[in-house]
């Protein structure tokens, strides 16, 4: 595995495997690498000839400077990783590659944005959708791999390569979960033993939700029981449990359409997300 941290570079590696006929395939990271993000690079593996992985810990994307300082940096152990994992090349480039000075354009994927994460993360999905346009454009990939843990995120990326005629085929991977449930997730390492014990019941109140409504319950009594459940179960602020379209978001009041359970929920200082699917 080779590791640039310039986009010349980075733009000179890719056009040689395009001049020998080769698709190529990116998974973009903020690192802290668990066993969901080598999910996303055997997909890749498996759908391109080459794949680029890229680690950029995105400070645009943090509406809480404190969350950016504390989020986990583990660039050795993530490289070892993703070269056992088969990857080509991997993408690190520092700060003032990516926003170099001066630097004055966002790209907002309006709408979508707004809605749940965008509630509570103010800001935060022009952050993802800037640099995720920019990966796009200096990595020149056919086709780019994103879990569906993020699943908000995933719609806004879909939106904006169509937007903006980018030519990447996004998609969508399953979420891994541990045997207890909990969707695989770099925040996971901040949770306390006991919190770590704890955290499983957002996905256990979500799943229980999504088979009483697949049943035909009152939706939203059956999300209110599953916030109920989640609070009991010692999490503090739930801050959305909700029915949404799969691809729009709206909120959903009956399963007349495909559909996903969302959440978000603190757990002793960490912030917890995950969504499940509903469709009938
Ligand atoms: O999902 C993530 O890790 C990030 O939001 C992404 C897509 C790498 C953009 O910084």
């Amino acid at each position: 595995m080779r590791t640039v941290r310039d986009v010349k570079a980075l733009r000179g590696v890719v056009a040689g495997w395009k001049a020998a006929g080769q698709s190529v395939g990116v998974v973009p990271t903020m690192g802290a690498l668990h066993p969901g993000h080598l999910s996303l690079v055997s997909a890749a593996r498996a759908g391109t000839d080459r794949v680029i992985a890229t680690i950029f810990v995105n400070p645009m994307q943090f509406n809480n400077p404190e969350d950016l300082a504390k989020y986990p940096r583990t660039e050795e152990r993530d490289a070892g990783m993703l070269a056992a994992a088969g990857v080509d090349l991997l993408f690190m480039p520092p700060p003032e590659v990516v926003y170099p000075e001066g630097f004055a354009t966002s790209v907002r994927v309006s709408g979508l944005s707004a809605e749940l994460e965008g509630m509570f993360r103010p800001g935060h999905f022009d952050g993802v959708a800037t640099v995720v346009t920019k990966l796009f454009l200096m990595t020149a990939a056919d086709r780019a791999f994103f879990g569906e843990k993020d699943w908000q995120q995933l719609q806004i990326v879909r939106r904006l390569a169509r937007d903006l005629n980018i030519p990447v085929a996004i998609t969508g991977c399953p979420t891994l979960r541990e045997a207890d449930g909990l969707a695989m997730s770099s925040r996971n390492t901040r949770l306390s033993a006991a919190d770590r014990a704890t955290a499983p019941a957002l996905h256990r109140a979500m799943s229980a939700a999504g088979t009483v409504i697949r049943n035909g319950a009152p939706v939203a009594e059956a999300l209110t029981r599953a916030r109920q459940e989640v609070q009991r179960a010692g999490f503090g602020e739930v801050e959305y449990l909700e029915l949404r379209g799969a691809e729009g978001l709206e909120p959903l009041q009956m399963l007349d359409r495909p559909a996903r359970i969302l959440a978000a929920a603190w757990l002793g200082g960490v912030r917890l997300i995950d969504n499940i699917d509903v469709t009938r």
